[in-house]
């Protein structure tokens, strides 16, 4: 889903290639991916509210408004999960 998101503004802004950075190796136990995940969501939900306020192309507010949807259920999917 995170490399959806990235394919719109990559096509939005007409880039050629999205560099993606290296990430640690996944913990062998599931509550710490999970928890891991989780703050991602939260983070990733702060980043797109506050850039959705920033806008001020009415069409970008709209897909970054549209983004903190689809993280917020991202994050209601982890947080059933951390119960
Ligand atoms: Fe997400």
């Amino acid at each position: 889903m995170e490399g959806e998101h990235a394919s719109v503004w990559k096509k939005i802004l007409k880039l050629d290639k999205i560099e993606f950075p290296k990430y640690d190796k996944c913990a062998a136990k599931y509550n710490p991916n999970l928890k891991e995940s989780h703050s991602r969501e939260d983070r990733a939900i702060k980043f797109y509210g506050q850039a959705a306020a920033d806008a001020q192309n009415s069409r970008v507010k709209e897909i970054f408004q549209a983004f903190v949807e689809v993280e917020t259920d991202h994050l209601h999917l982890s947080e059933a999960r951390l119960k």
